[in-house]
C-alpha cells in the first residue's frame, strides 16, 4: 500500500511566517521568538541528540508510558483512526498504533515538514503493511479544524511529546479550543504533558553537561543567518536555561555577550542588542494534573484517563468532549 500526502501549506509559508515572527519578536521588549524555528536540518539532529542526553528525561518518561501502557490507552480510546499533530518521525505512533490495528485503522500524520512526513509514512508502512496511511503537511494552528473535519469516526487525535509546552498560555487556549470543535462523540485527545518538578531536575534537563543544548539553542541564529541573511555570530551570545517560578515554566534564552547590531540582509532590518540583553526562544510549560484538568475542563473536555512514568515525571492523559 502507498501513503496519501496532502499539502495544506503554501509553498513560501514558512518564509512569510519566520519574517513576521522576526519582525515582531525582535522589536519587542524582551525579544522573544517563537520555538518552531530551531528544527532546520542541523537543528532537528541536534534536537534527537538531546533526547539522548542523560539530563533530558522527558522522552524516556514518556516512551516508557508508552511502552506499558499503550494498550490500555487504545483501549479506553476505543479508536479505529489516530490523527497525530506534529508527528515527527512518528515512532510514538508506531508504539500506539500496534493495539488499535485492525480491519480499518487509519492513521494521519500532520506536520510542518514534507520529508518528515514522508519518512515517517514510508517507515510505517513497512513496520504496518495493511495500515491507510494519510501525511498531511499543515499547521496545526491553522488547519485543525479543517484536518480534523475530515476524520473518520472514533477518532484518537494525539499531541505528544511535551510539545503543548511550548505554547504560551493564550496560544494554549486557541489550540485546545481549536482540537475540541474538531471532536465528535466517541473521539477522543491524548496530550503529553511534562510535568512540574524541581528545578534542580528541569534546569540541567534545558542546560545540559555536554552543552547539545545550549547547540540547539544558538542554532537558532544560524538558522536566521541562512533563511534571512542575518549576520549574527553565534560566538557573541551564550545560552541560559531558567525556571519561572510563577508562570511553571522552563524558558531558553540567549544572551548578548556585548553591545552588538545585527542586520537581516532579507529584511531590511537592523536589530541591536545591549550586553547583557536576552532574547528568549522558548518556553517549555510544567504541567500538574489538576492544572491541565481546570485549563482542558474550561475547554470542554472531561478526563478519561491519566498515565505517568514509574519516577512520575511525564503523563499521558486521555480527554474527551462533554
Ligand atoms: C520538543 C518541545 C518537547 O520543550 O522539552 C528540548 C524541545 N527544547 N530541549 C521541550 C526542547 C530544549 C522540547 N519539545
Amino acid at each position: 500500500m502507498d501513503y496519501r500526502f496532502t499539502d495544506l501549506l503554501p509553498e513560501d509559508f514558512t518564509d512569510e511566517a519566520l519574517r513576521d515572527d522576526v519582525r515582531r519578536g525582535l522589536a519587542a521588549t524582551p525579544k522573544s521568538l517563537p520555538p518552531k524555528w530551531f528544527y532546520d536540518k542541523t537543528g532537528s539532529e541536534l534536537f534527537e541528540e538531546i533526547t539522548r542526553l542523560p539530563e533530558y528525561y522527558p522522552t524516556r518518561s514518556e516512551r516508557a508510558i508508552l511502552m506499558r501502557d499503550a494498550s490500555a490507552i487504545a483501549g479506553r480510546s476505543g479508536a479505529r483512526h489516530l490523527v497525530e499533530l506534529g508527528s515527527g518521525s512518528a515512532e510514538k505512533a508506531t508504539i500506539l498504533l500496534a493495539p488499535l490495528l485492525g480491519d480499518e485503522t487509519v492513521y494521519t500524520a500532520v506536520d510542518v515538514s514534507e520529508s518528515a512526513l514522508r519518512g515517517a509514512a514510508a517507515d510505517l508502512l513497512v513496520t504496518y503493511p495493511g495500515l491507510r496511511v494519510e501525511a498531511v503537511r499543515a499547521d496545526f494552528e491553522q488547519h485543525l479544524t479543517q484536518v480534523l473535519r475530515d476524520g473518520r469516526d472514533r477518532k484518537l487525535v494525539a499531541f505528544l511529546g511535551g510539545t503543548i509546552g511550548n505554547l504560551t498560555p493564550h496560544q494554549r487556549g486557541g489550540f485546545l479550543r481549536a482540537v475540541r470543535e474538531g471532536l465528535g462523540e466517541g473521539d477522543s485527545f491524548l496530550l503529553g504533558a511534562d510535568l512540574v518538578k524541581s528545578p534542580a531536575e528541569l534546569v540541567p534537563a534545558y542546560d545540559d553537561a555536554a552543552g547539545v543544548t545550549a547547540a540547539f539553542d544558538l542554532n537558532l541564529l544560524q538558522v536566521l543567518n541562512d533563511r534571512l541573511g542575518a549576520d549574527f555570530d553565534a560566538r557573541a551570545f551564550e545560552h541560559r536555561a531558567v525556571w519561572n517560578g510563577e508562570q511553571e515554566w522552563i524558558e531558553m534564552r540567549l544572551r548578548a555577550r556585548d553591545d552588538l547590531v545585527v542586520r537581516f540582509g532579507h529584511l531590511d532590518l537592523t536589530v541591536a542588542f545591549a550586553r547583557g540583553e536576552e532574547l528568549r526562544t522558548e518556553i517549555s510549560a510544567k504541567f500538574t494534573r489538576a492544572r491541565l484538568e481546570n485549563e482542558l475542563g474550561q475547554q470542554g473536555f472531561g478526563n478519561d484517563g491519566w498515565w505517568t512514568d514509574p519516577d512520575g515525571r511525564f503523563s499521558l492523559s486521555l480527554w474527551r468532549p462533554v
